[in-house]
């Protein structure tokens, strides 16, 4: 009862402010400053965080007897009815408090009373905002892996399904050498294995339990750390408390990952614009994933493509922005470190959304298997490959590509193709050049990389099986 009366009655500290420092201030925050400073709309996305590690807060304080064991179980489960109102979306925010911290205190003196004001001993918004965060990065970066999981899976089954294209490889935007689509897209799910490994190392340079370092000092209270961050799973502990408050290396970790597949995605993107137009005619978008133009009715657009195109630009300039916002702030907390958060989920969000979009539209690609295969022969593709067969006589290589250039520019002056020339054309160039070289076939050119890492189809195949084999477990 008398509990509840004091809930009614403020004290005096609240009178003039809700703020939880309103005791030193004797005028309200000017309006401007209270929008200018606001982080809920950004931090609030923490609630889930936020209440675990209050819970397994005050739990440790109760054990400790830090505070009396009855407080920590008020506490505990008042704190579990403003989960149960924030997951059914009936929490009364409120701006004027600033963060999603002060948001959770200030209801939870509304559920308890006096009492909510023991959660905050031992603890401080710089140690606890840096917990939430790190707790949240572990379980982003596991959303990002499975999510690049999805792609590699979607890239893995369009390999799988054109395993016999062969399409020209290029060097410099020029044909180049014949190879494989499916060894071409394979490339790609060994970028996304890179960047799962980065999310993955990420997520253990994560995992440090801030919580217990104060505000920048450590807290004066014979708290035990170690229980708290078993049951919030975090692996560790920070050992230095200025550091734990000032860390956000691993935001930058998460970043630079995101930035770095983004980067690939990207890249995927340009070739997928670039093959579906008409120059290429490589591939066919999915209806579902083209758009129309407004006043051609004719075109099919790439523009997911070309937004994830755009958009990698915008997470890049995330990892900018945190590690300017870093690079010259001194030891210990300082109020710039709450912009890590909005760089956070902006990159975050965006490589999700990338990742899914482009899981779901990758397996509805289609390729024109002829058309490829014609590509793949023009402009003298083979001519590595007649260089190769004159190597195999015992000409060393550097003059094998020299004879091969002076075929090649023979043979574009004859408007022929290298199938068109007789062998007596060919023995012109070289007396090493067999009866058949104009027989050089595509297949045999793709046959012969056989070394490991190559287009050979047998190589491709084992790729491709291996990749099916890691994907499914
Ligand atoms: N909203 C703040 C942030 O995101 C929480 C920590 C505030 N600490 C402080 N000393 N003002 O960083």
């Amino acid at each position: 009862m008398a509990k509840q009366r004091n809930t009614r009655k403020p004290a005096p500290s609240q009178r003039k402010t809700a703020k939880t420092w309103g005791g030193r201030f004797r005028q309200a925050t000017h309006p401007l400053v209270e929008a200018y400073t606001l982080s809920l709309p950004i931090d609030r996305r923490l609630w889930r965080e936020e209440i675990a590690a209050s819970i397994a807060h005050a739990r440790m304080l109760g054990r400790q007897r830090i505070i009396p064991r009855a407080d920590a179980n008020a506490i505990v489960r008042g704190l579990r009815e403003i989960e149960r109102e924030m997951a059914a979306g009936r929490f009364p925010w409120r701006d004027e408090l600033e963060d999603i911290h002060t948001n959770v205190e200030a209801r939870l003196a509304q559920k308890i009373g006096e009492t909510a004001g023991r959660l905050h001993t031992a603890r401080s918004r710089n140690d606890q905002v840096a917990t939430d965060l790190r707790l949240y990065a572990k379980r982003a970066c596991d959303r990002a892996e499975t999510a690049i999981r999805s792609l590699q899976r979607a890239l893995l089954t369009l390999a799988e399904a054109n395993r016999r294209v062969v399409m020209p490889g290029y060097t410099h935007l020029q044909r180049a050498q014949p190879v494989l689509l499916a060894h071409h897209l394979l490339a790609y799910l060994e970028m996304l294995e890179r960047d799962a490994e980065r999310f993955h190392q990420a997520r253990g340079r994560a995992d440090a339990l801030p919580l217990g370092s104060g505000a920048l000092a450590g807290v004066p209270y014979p708290i035990d750390r170690r229980s708290v961050a078993r049951e919030l799973g975090f692996a560790r502990l920070c050992e230095n408390s200025m550091d734990a408050v000032a860390d956000r290396d691993f935001v930058v970790d998460f970043i630079a990952a995101a930035s770095l597949c983004m980067t690939h995605i990207s890249r995927l993107a340009e070739e997928i614009i670039l093959w579906s137009s008409a120059e290429f005619g490589l591939l066919t978008l999915p209806d579902g994933f083209a758009t129309g133009s407004s006043i051609m009715p004719q075109k099919r657009n790439p523009d997911v493509a070309e937004l994830a195109r755009a958009r990698t630009g915008r997470v890049a300039a995330q990892l900018q922005t945190v590690l300017a916002m870093l690079k010259a702030l001194p030891l210990a907390y300082n109020r710039d470190l709450q912009e890590d958060k909005r760089a956070f989920f902006e990159a975050e969000d965006t490589l999700i959304e990338t990742l899914d979009v482009f899981a779901a539209m990758t397996p509805e690609l289609r390729f024109d298997a002829e058309r490829a295969r014609q590509a793949a022969t023009a402009n003298y593709a083979l001519a590595t490959d007649l260089a190769d067969l004159l190597v195999r006589q015992g000409l060393p290589f550097r003059q094998a590509h020299e004879v091969i250039g002076r075929l090649v520019r023979y043979a574009e002056k004859q408007g022929k193709p290298f199938e068109e020339l007789t062998p007596a054309e060919f023995r012109r160039f070289s007396p090493l050049f067999p009866e058949d070289a104009a027989n050089l076939g595509l297949d045999a050119a793709l046959r012969a990389r056989s070394a490991r890492g190559g287009t050979a189809p047998r190589r491709v195949a084992a790729a491709l099986r291996r990749w099916r084999r890691k994907l499914e477990t």
